[in-house]
């Protein structure tokens, strides 16, 4: 291990700033100008985290490492995710201290000095760029954006205890042991590395909020879209039922019950509407309710990994037959057991479970794979 106090003698870069990239090849050079300027006279390294990027931000991090080799790039292909791309970025550096910060210049990148100096000097396990505490601002933001933010905040404050005034940040610098404390239990689902450290540490964390203002972004888009807000609350999920049961499981069994919804929808119309006999209403209830299902879950649950264009109908057919032999397997064993203990509600929970987790552990086999 390297010695914290007096690292003159050691190669390992001390500080390793850790972005995360989609789309943001206009501003990559940017950014790198400024942190070059920032860390000057510090040993450093930058360490992109590129999810294969379609305009090219990727070749633009190597053209520039070409130039200057502390600059790093790992690059992903076939998986999305803000958290999960942050972790893998911090467990690629040996630098004892790690910051995180976007690559659309919205943080503000001359507060990391400032950072690196108090987590050297305080016995501080993280410091976090906030807009919540006095001389921080939140830019520009819109009416929904700014409500939408404080309710998450809300809930996030319930799960980890912690009088954080921006645990939505995703702007930070912590000591690498911090990470190496709890890094096999981090959920990295979604966005909110902050809050998933915070609610994984086994001990409170010692931090301090440094104020900084929210920039308005110049370049490229902001990646929030619909399955945000869900990606938080499944993290959050996630953390309350513990490590033994995938998030993307809870996700799955969440949107097969709405198919019991849509199921009785389609049969009641089917049935009782257009008067078609039961089978027929019942079959079609089953076809719609499984193509809903399917949908769902390519937005939500798999949200890192979408299934498009020619790969729909091919992940479409997979689920449906997957989910047909599911059904098979439900009501087997549902009869099996009615057969010998005749308790009924047990019976029907036993073939759902069972008929669930066959589903689940079918299409994350043949329907979205990697
Ligand atoms: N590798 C990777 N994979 N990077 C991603 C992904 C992804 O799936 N999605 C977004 N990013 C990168 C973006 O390229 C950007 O550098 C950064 O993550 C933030 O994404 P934005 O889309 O700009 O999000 P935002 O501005 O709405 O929210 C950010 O700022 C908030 C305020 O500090 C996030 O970082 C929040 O966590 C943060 O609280
Ligand atoms: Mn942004």
């Amino acid at each position: 291990m390297p010695d914290l106090t007096s690292l003159t003698d050691c190669q390992t870069p001390i500080v390793a700033v850790v972005i995360p990239t989609f789309n943001e090849v206009e501003n990559v050079p940017v950014l790198v100008d400024r942190l070059q300027s920032v860390l000057r006279g510090l040993n450093w390294e930058l360490i992109f985290v590129d999810d294969d990027s379609p305009d090219g931000t990727a070749a633009r991090v190597r053209a520039i490492a070409c130039q200057d080799p502390r600059v790093r790039l790992i690059q992903r292909i076939g998986r999305r995710g803000l958290s999960s791309a942050c972790i893998e970025g911090m467990l690629a550096t040996s630098a004892p201290y790690i910051a995180v910060i976007d690559a659309d210049l919205q943080h503000d990148e001359s507060l990391l000095p400032t950072m690196l100096e108090k987590l050297r000097k305080e016995p501080l396990d993280m410091v976090i760029g906030s807009r919540y505490v006095a001389g921080g601002e939140v830019g520009d933001w819109d009416a929904q954006r700014a409500s939408m933010s404080r309710v998450a905040t809300r809930i996030g404050l319930h799960l980890i205890k912690a009088d954080l005034k921006d645990p939505m940040s995703g702007f930070f610098m912590l000591r690498a042991e911090v990470l190496q404390e709890c890094m096999r239990e981090l959920s990295g689902v979604g966005y909110k590395i902050l809050l998933d450290l915070f609610a994984t540490y086994p001990r409170p964390l010692r931090f301090l909020e440094l104020p900084y203002q929210f920039r308005a972004r110049q370049s490229g888009e902001s990646k929030l879209d619909e399955a945000v807000l869900w990606e938080y609350l499944l993290m959050l999920i996630q953390k309350w039922v513990g490590p033994m049961i995938p998030a993307r499981f809870i996700a799955f069994s969440l949107i097969g019950g709405s198919g019991v919804f849509v199921h009785m929808l389609v049969l009641w119309l089917s049935f009782k509407g257009l008067g078609t006999s039961f089978l027929v209403g019942q079959s079609a209830a089953a076809l719609v309710a499984m193509t809903t299902n399917f949908f769902l879950n390519n937005l939500f649950t798999y949200s890192d990994m979408r299934l498009r264009g020619w790969d729909m109908l091919r992940g479409w057919l997979s689920f449906v037959a997957a989910c047909s032999v599911g059904a098979l397997a439900n009501v087997g064993i549902a009869s099996w057991i009615f057969q010998t203990h005749s308790l009924w509600v047990l019976s029907a929970l036993a073939g759902i479970l069972v008929g669930a987790v066959w589903n689940y552990a079918v299409t994350a086999v043949y329907t979205w794979k990697r």
